[in-house]
C-alpha cells in the first residue's frame, strides 16, 4: 500500500492511498489498482497529533507550575512553555496591586537564545497603564492589529517599541477578583487564532490559582516572621521598661523616701525640737514623690484615656509631646466627643503616639498634622509630616524595628487597616482606618 500526498490548487493538502492486487486465473492475470482519497483521515490524524502536542505542553506547564517555589518562578515556567504553543514574540505576567495602584511585572519575555529576561521585578503605575474594561469584566482581550488602537496610548507606544503587532491579554482571575494579566504579543498582525485564545484562557486559569496560592503562602510566611519579630521586640520592650522603672524607683523614689524617712526619724527622736523648716521640707518631698509616681503611671498608661476618652487623651498627649520634642501638632478632628470601645480608644491612641514618636525621632520637622475623623462607621486617623520620608517597604521588613509593624498589627486586631505612604525626601502619611464595630467580633458571633 502506498500513500501519496499532494497540494490542490487552493493550496490545501490531499492524500491518496494506492493499493495493487493481482491474481491469476486459467487464462489471464488480473491486476486491480485501488485508489482511495484519505485526505479526511489525514486531517483527523494531524488534528490528533496537534491536540496531543497541545495537551502534553499544557500538562508540562501544570507540572512546572506545581514544582515552582515563588510567584516569579511560576510565571517564568508558564512563559517558557507557552512559547511552544503559539508564535510569541514577547510575553509577560503582571500582577495588580490595587492598594497602591501599581502593576508589578513578575516575569517577562525571552532574549535571542530563548532565555527569560528580567531577574528583577518591574513596577509600573496604573494611572499610566489603565486597566482595560474587558479585563476588569474577566474577559480575554485580543487585538489583531495594534494600528486599530489609539496611537498616543502609552501601552501602544511600548508595544510598538518592542515590535509587537498583535496581542492577547488574558485576565488572571481569582475569587477575590482580578489578580493580574498574562500578556502575549506577536510580531505580525492577525497572528492569534481562537485556539490560541482557548490555550491562553486555560493557562491563565491555572496560573491565577497558582499565583494566588503562592501569594497567600508568601503573606503567611511574612506574617509569621513579623509576628516572631514583634514578640521578640515586645519582650525586649518589656525588659527595657522594667529596667527603666527599677532605676527610677531606686534612684528617684528611693532617694526621696530616704530623705523623708530621715526627717521623720528626727521628729520622732526629738519631738520637742521639731523645726517647722523640716516639716516644710518633708511636704516638698511628698509632693515630689507624688509627681514622680504620676509621671511613671502616665507613661505606662494615661488614666485620662480610661477616664475621659480619646479626645482628651490625645489633647493631653499633644501638649506633653510638643513641650518635650519642640514639634508642634496641628490637630483636626470630627465626631470625637463620644466614647468608643476601650480597644478602639487604646488602638487609636497608641497609633498616634507611635506615629508622633517616629516623627520626632526620624522626620526632622518642627510640625505635624494629625487628623482623626469619625465618619461612615469608621475612625480614620491621618498623621502627616513633610519631613525626610523613607521607604516603607524596607522599614516594614526590617528586623531592627517594630514600631510601624506594631501600628499595623494594632489596626488589624480591631478589623481595620493601616497604610504608610512615604518616599525619601517627600515626607510621610500614615493612614489608619478602624471600623467602629469590630468586624472580627461580629463575624464570629452566631446569628
Ligand atoms: N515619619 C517618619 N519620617 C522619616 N522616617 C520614618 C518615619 N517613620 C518611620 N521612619 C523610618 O522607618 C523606620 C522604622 O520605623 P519604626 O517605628 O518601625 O522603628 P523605629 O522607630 O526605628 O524603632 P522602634 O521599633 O523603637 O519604633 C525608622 O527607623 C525610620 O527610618
Ligand atoms: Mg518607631
Amino acid at each position: 500500500m502506498l500513500q501519496v500526498e499532494g497540494i490542490k490548487r487552493n493550496k490545501s493538502k490531499f492524500r491518496i492511498e494506492l493499493s495493487i492486487s493481482a491474481w491469476e486465473s486459467e487464462d489471464e492475470v488480473r491486476i486491480t489498482l485501488f485508489i482511495r482519497d484519505v485526505t479526511e483521515r489525514m486531517v483527523a490524524e494531524n488534528m490528533l497529533i496537534h491536540y496531543n502536542f497541545r495537551l502534553e505542553n499544557l500538562r508540562t506547564i501544570d507540572r512546572a507550575i506545581l514544582s515552582a517555589q515563588s510567584p516569579q518562578a511560576i510565571a517564568h515556567a508558564v512563559l517558557k512553555h507557552l512559547k511552544q504553543l503559539m508564535p510569541l514574540a514577547r510575553a509577560s505576567v503582571s500582577l495588580y496591586d490595587f492598594g497602591v495602584n501599581k502593576i508589578e511585572i513578575i516575569a517577562e519575555s525571552w532574549d535571542e537564545e530563548g532565555n527569560l529576561l528580567g531577574d528583577q521585578d518591574t513596577f509600573l503605575l496604573m494611572e499610566q497603564y489603565p486597566i482595560n474594561q474587558t479585563l476588569l469584566e474577566g474577559k480575554l482581550l485580543r487585538v489583531d492589529n495594534i494600528k486599530d488602537l489609539p496611537k498616543q496610548s502609552q501601552m501602544v507606544q511600548a508595544l510598538s517599541e518592542h515590535g509587537i503587532q498583535s496581542f492577547m491579554r488574558a485576565p488572571l482571575l481569582t475569587q477575590d477578583g482580578l489578580l493580574g494579566v498574562l500578556n502575549l504579543g506577536a510580531g505580525n498582525p492577525k497572528t492569534f487564532t481562537s485556539e490560541h485564545e482557548e490555550i491562553a484562557r486555560e493557562v491563565a486559569d491555572s496560573l491565577a490559582v497558582a499565583l494566588q496560592q503562592a501569594k497567600l503562602f508568601e503573606q503567611i510566611e511574612v506574617g509569621r516572621v513579623q509576628l516572631q519579630l514583634l514578640s521578640r521586640k515586645l519582650v525586649n520592650v518589656q525588659e527595657t521598661e522594667r529596667r527603666h522603672l527599677a532605676l527610677e524607683l531606686h534612684d528617684e523614689i528611693g532617694q526621696i523616701l530616704t530623705g523623708l524617712k530621715y526627717t521623720i526619724e528626727m521628729c520622732l527622736r526629738w519631738p520637742d525640737k521639731i523645726d517647722p523648716a523640716n516639716l516644710v521640707e518633708s511636704e516638698k518631698l511628698v509632693d515630689e514623690l507624688i509627681t514622680c509616681i504620676q509621671e511613671i503611671s502616665l507613661r505606662l498608661r494615661p488614666t485620662v484615656l480610661d477616664d475621659l476618652g480619646l479626645l482628651p487623651a490625645l489633647l493631653w498627649h499633644f501638649g506633653r509631646y510638643s513641650t518635650q520634642t519642640g514639634v508642634e501638632v496641628e490637630f483636626k478632628h470630627r465626631g470625637l466627643k463620644q466614647r468608643f470601645t476601650p480597644q478602639l480608644e487604646t488602638t487609636s491612641y497608641r497609633i498616634v503616639q507611635e506615629g508622633l514618636t517616629n516623627i520626632a525621632r526620624h522626620a526632622k520637622v518642627k510640625e505635624v498634622t494629625v487628623q482623626v475623623t469619625n465618619a461612615e462607621n469608621h475612625l480614620t486617623i491621618q498623621i502627616r509630616d513633610e519631613g525626610s520620608g523613607f521607604d516603607p517597604e524596607s522599614s516594614f521588613s526590617s528586623r531592627e524595628s517594630s514600631g510601624l509593624i506594631g501600628m499595623r498589627e494594632r489596626a488589624l486586631m480591631v478589623g481595620g487597616q493601616l497604610i504608610v505612604e512615604s518616599t525619601p525626601g517627600l515626607g510621610c502619611l500614615i493612614k489608619a482606618e478602624l471600623p467602629l464595630k469590630d468586624r472580627i467580633e461580629r463575624r464570629s458571633r452566631p446569628r
